[in-house]
C-alpha cells in the first residue's frame, strides 16, 4: 500500500558519470546524498558505453546509502522522482531483464554514418519539423537502429516482441517497479523528445519516422507526463510511488524554477546544457539549437524549451586529469589556472564527440591552437576553463537570435559552478550577471519537485519558486574590446576543428 504521510521526497539522478540518490525535505533543502560512479567504457575512439546492469546496481546501492545517512525508512518517503542522463540507449530482453549490449552513451559517435545516410539528399534537418532535432549521433533513435543492426539475432527478437528499449529513466523505472515481475515500461515526454522518434506537437511516437529509421514500434515505451504516478517501487522503497521522470537538463530547468517564458538556466556537468523556457509554444530554431519538451505536469499543457547543448565541458577537465595527468583532482584546475593572468594565446576546442550546438558537426575533432614555447600548463588550464565560457557564449548568442529574448542574467548550477574563476569568466564573456542558487543540486531537486507535485506533497509551482534563494553572484568585469577580440580568436580556433573526419 502507498505510504501517504512521508515527510521527504527521494530523487534518483542517474547521470553520465555517477548515480545519486538525494533526499529532500519540504523546504527543498537536502537531507542526505549518496553517490556512486560507474565505469566509462571506450571500446574505440569516439565510442562510449555504460554497463546498464552496473548502473542499476549502483542505483539500488545509493538508495540504501541515502536512506541510511538520513536515518530514514521507506515510510518516511512520500514519493520517488527520477532524473537521468538523456539519450543513452539500452535494449534489454523483457523475459530475463538482461541488456543485450552495453548501453550506447549520448556522447558516442558510432551512428555518424547512419545519420549521414538518413540525411542523404534531404539534409540534416529531415526530421526537425516533427522532432525539433537535427540528424546527429547524439540522439537515441539511430542508436537503437545501430544495436538492432549489429547485435546478432536482435532484430528478430525485437520483432517477436521480446525486446524493450529505454533511456535511463525507463531502465531505472522498469527495474524499480518490478523488472520481469511487472515492471512499468514507460518514459516521459522530456526523455522521449530526445529520441528523434517523438512528434513534439502530438507528444506521441511518430510511426513514419520510426519506419524510416527501421525501429519497430514494439520496443518503444509508453510516453507519459513528467509528473504523475507511474507505479510503485519494489525493494527497499516498496510501495512508494514513482512519481516523476525528467531528463536531467529539463529537471534542472524545473529545479531552478524557470516556470515562466524567457527564464533560462545553464547546467555545468560533463557537458553543459542551456535551456530557455518558451512556454506552450514550439519555437523552431534557425541557429543550431534544439527544440525540446521542458516538462509536462500531469495532464496540463506541455511546456517547451530551446536548448543549447554543449557536449564537452566538465569532461574536458576530467580528460586533463585522467588522460594527461596535468592535475590530480578536478578542483585543482582552478588553482592551476590562477597561476597565470591569461591563456598565453592558447585555445582548446574540445570537439571530442564532434561539435554540438550551434554547429552539429560530427566531422569535427578537438584542437589546441595558438601554441608557442611560452605556453605553460597554467595557460592550458585557463584555456580549458575558457572553452566552457566561450561555448556558453555561442549558445547564448544563438538563443537570443532564435527567441528574441535578451538574457538579463543567467541562472547556473552543476558541479563546475564551484569554480569561481570559471563563473567569473562566464559573466565576463556574456556580459551579464551569473547567479547560483542555494541548492545547487537543481537536477535532483527538479525531479523531487515534479514527484512532490504529482502526489500533492507541494501544492503548486509558486510554493516551489519561494524555495529558490540566490547563494552567489558574479558580475561582468571584462572590457568590451578584450571580450570581442578574444571571442574572434575562439571562433578562429573552432573553424580549425571542422572537417577533420572525412
Ligand atoms: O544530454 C546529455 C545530458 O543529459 C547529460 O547530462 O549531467 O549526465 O552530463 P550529464
Amino acid at each position: 500500500m502507498t505510504t501517504s504521510n512521508g515527510q521527504y521526497i527521494a530523487a534518483i539522478d542517474q547521470g553520465t558519470t555517477s548515480s545519486r540518490c538525494i533526499v529532500f525535505g519540504a523546504d527543498g533543502r537536502i537531507v542526505a546524498v549518496d553517490q556512486q560512479e560507474h565505469s566509462q567504457i571506450f571500446p574505440q575512439p569516439g565510442w562510449v558505453e555504460h554497463d546498464a546492469e552496473e548502473i542499476w546496481t549502483r542505483v539500488q546501492s545509493v538508495i540504501s546509502g541515502a536512506l541510511a545517512k538520513a536515518g530514514l525508512t521507506r515510510d518516511d518517503i512520500r514519493a520517488i522522482g527520477i532524473t537521468n542522463q538523456r539519450e543513452t540507449t539500452v535494449l534489454w530482453d523483457k523475459n530475463t531483464g538482461k541488456p543485450v549490449h552495453n548501453a550506447l552513451v549520448w556522447q558516442d559517435t558510432r551512428t555518424e554514418d547512419l545519420c549521414k545516410e538518413l540525411g542523404r539528399n534531404v539534409g540534416q534537418d529531415r526530421f526537425r519539423r516533427e522532432t525539433g532535432l537535427p540528424l546527429a549521433s547524439y540522439f537515441a533513435g539511430p542508436k537503437i537502429r545501430w544495436l538492432l543492426d549489429n547485435v546478432e539475432g536482435l532484430r528478430e527478437r525485437a520483432e517477436r516482441g521480446d525486446i524493450l528499449f529505454g533511456t535511463m529513466d525507463t531502465w531505472v523505472i522498469w527495474n524499480l517497479t518490478g523488472g520481469v515481475d511487472g515492471g512499468k515500461h514507460v518514459t516521459d515526454v522530456t526523455n522521449a523528445s530526445r529520441t528523434m522518434l517523438m512528434n513534439l506537437h502530438t507528444l506521441e511516437w511518430d510511426d513514419k519516422i520510426a519506419e524510416s529509421m527501421d525501429v519497430p514500434m514494439s520496443v518503444l515505451p509508453e510516453i507519459r507526463s513528467s509528473a504523475e504516478v507511474y507505479g510503485e517501487a519494489v525493494g527497499e522503497l516498496a510501495g512508494v510511488p514513482v512519481a516523476s521522470a525528467l531528463g536531467d537538463q529539463q529537471a534542472a530547468l524545473f529545479g531552478q524554477t524557470c516556470f515562466d517564458v524567457g527564464e533560462a538556466k545553464s547546467t555545468y556537468g560533463t557537458g553543459t546544457f542551456l535551456l530557455l523556457n518558451t512556454g506552450e509554444k514550439v519555437v523552431n530554431s534557425y541557429h543550431g539549437l534544439l527544440t525540446t519538451v521542458g516538462y509536462r505536469i500531469g495532464d496540463q499543457a506541455p511546456v517547451y524549451a530551446l536548448e543549447g547543448s554543449i557536449a564537452v565541458t566538465g569532461s574536458l577537465v576530467q580528460w586533463l586529469r585522467d588522460q594527461l595527468g596535468i592535475i590530480s583532482t578536478a578542483a585543482e584546475i582552478e588553482t592551476l589556472a590562477s597561476t597565470v593572468a591569461d591563456n598565453g594565446g592558447a585555445y582548446i576546442v574540445p570537439a571530442f564527440s564532434g561539435l554540438f550546438a550551434p554547429y552539429w558537426r560530427s566531422d569535427a575533432r578537438g584542437v589546441i591552437t595558438g601554441l608557442t614555447r611560452y605556453v605553460t600548463k597554467g595557460h592550458l588550464a585557463r584555456a580549458v576553463l575558457e572553452a566552457t565560457a566561450w561555448q556558453t557564449r555561442e549558445v547564448v548568442d544563438a538563443m537570443e537570435k532564435d527567441s528574441g529574448v535578451t538574457l538579463s542574467a543567467l541562472k547556473v548550477d552543476g558541479g563546475m559552478t564551484s569554480n569561481n574563476l570559471l563563473m567569473q569568466n562566464i559573466a565576463d564573456v556574456l556580459d551579464v550577471p551569473v547567479e547560483r542558487p542555494f541548492v545547487a543540486e537543481t537536477t535532483a531537486l527538479g525531479a523531487a519537485y515534479a514527484a512532490g507535485l504529482a502526489v500533492g506533497f507541494w501544492p503548486d509551482v509558486d510554493t516551489l519558486r519561494a524555495n529558490w534563494h540566490r547563494a552567489a553572484e558574479w558580475t561582468p568585469r571584462m572590457d568590451e574590446e578584450t571580450r570581442e577580440s578574444e571571442y574572434k580568436n575562439w571562433l578562429k580556433a573552432v573553424e580549425r576543428t571542422m572537417g577533420w573526419i572525412e
